[in-house]
């Protein structure tokens, strides 16, 4: 039979002289491991005589409940003074400054992308995701550009080893698209994306950029809707004082088609420069749906007419920002990227 009261101070003086963690984890190995001996006390209740084994049972218990809680508050006083001592050691200054997580942001694209599709949800106008990988069909056919149609010429296209399969040379296409899928319900959409043209490199054009088309099909939707939705967008976007200005132009797909162009700020100190003198600047191409594209897409055109117009959101970030080189976008220097 153990003796009860021996034990626990020896256990006690024992522990008060344990003086780190390792010491403290000995010292518990000792008395509550598998022999350990305040187990082994607990143990031998059975060998009690039967008149005193209830108090030894009893005096057992409480003995391992304190010498327990003695030894957790000791190691998690040991814990802080360990602390204690490794920050006096090793001298923290709280005062520096931490290290900072660089941060990240949208590209100017994608900010102004975001903006100009805002502008036009509150016209009322949704938005669809056409292909970057075209046929040569939906790509020139459907918009009334046959081959060998001298308009082709406008678009020099990539091709790939599969014939008739190119990538998109503008979002046009998207049109033949949405009104295959929406004939005959009224549209009012715009197509944002990648498009790609095989031309030298420049400061003004790239390979690959994005471009925004917009389409918007009813049953009397008529060139002055056209008109109002472009001025709607261009004051939106450039300030409510900008003027709007239509020239006449071609394209296979439109008819009549127009050019828009927006008049500069003249104490811009650039105005000069980007608008060659003139004070107005190219925005977009745009015009009346051509009937042979409303047939191609289901419509009929006794029916159904429309608008529709193509912009180069690079282009007017390059004039909202005055940025005058087109490369920078792709070409991933933080530099850049950062002034935005
Ligand atoms: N797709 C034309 C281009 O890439 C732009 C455009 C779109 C013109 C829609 C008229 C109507 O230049």
């Amino acid at each position: 039979m153990a003796d009860l009261s021996n034990l626990e101070q020896r256990a006690r003086a024992e522990l008060a002289a344990c003086t780190d963690e390792a010491a403290l984890r000995i010292w518990n190995t000792r008395y509550f491991g598998k022999q350990g001996e305040v187990i082994l006390a607990l143990k031998e209740v059975g060998k009690v005589p039967p008149e005193e084994r209830r108090a030894y049972g009893q005096e057992a218990n409480r003995i391992k409940e304190s010498l327990i809680a003695a030894y957790d508050g000791a190691l998690v006083k040991e814990k802080e003074l360990a602390l204690e001592r490794s920050l006096s050691a090793e001298g923290l200054d709280v005062t520096l400054p931490g290290r900072t997580t660089p941060r990240g942001r949208l590209h100017v694209s994608t900010r102004i992308m975001r903006e100009i599709y805002g502008i036009f949800a509150d016209l009322g106008f949704q938005i669809y995701r056409s292909r970057e990988v075209e046929d040569d069909l939906t790509n020139f056919e459907l918009l009334n550009m046959p081959p060998h149609h001298p308009a082709r010429d406008m678009w020099d296209t990539f091709h790939t080893t599969t014939p008739g399969v190119l990538l998109r040379t503008h979002t046009s296409p998207g049109q033949i698209h949405v009104m295959r899928e929406l004939c005959p319900e009224p549209i009012r959409v715009i197509l944002p994306g990648m498009c790609y043209r095989y031309e030298a490199i420049t400061t003004r054009s790239e390979i690959q950029f994005q471009q925004v088309e917009g389409l918007a099909i009813g049953t009397s939707v008529t060139m002055a809707d056209l008109k109002g939705t472009i001025t709607a967008f261009a004051q939106r976007l450039f300030g409510k004082e900008r003027q709007v200005r239509f020239r006449s132009s071609y394209f296979p797909f439109t008819e009549p088609s127009i050019e828009v162009d927006i008049d500069w700020p003249k104490d811009d100190p650039n105005a000069d420069r980007l608008t060659k003198g003139t004070g107005w600047l190219e925005i977009m191409g745009a015009g009346m749906v051509h009937p042979i594209v409303l047939k191609n897409g289901g419509y009929d055109p006794q029916k159904h007419s429309g608008f529709a117009f193509g912009m180069g959101p690079q282009r007017i970030t390059m004039l909202k920002y005055a940025i005058d080189d087109i490369r920078l976008f792709w070409g991933n220097d933080v530099r850049f990227l950062e002034q935005f």
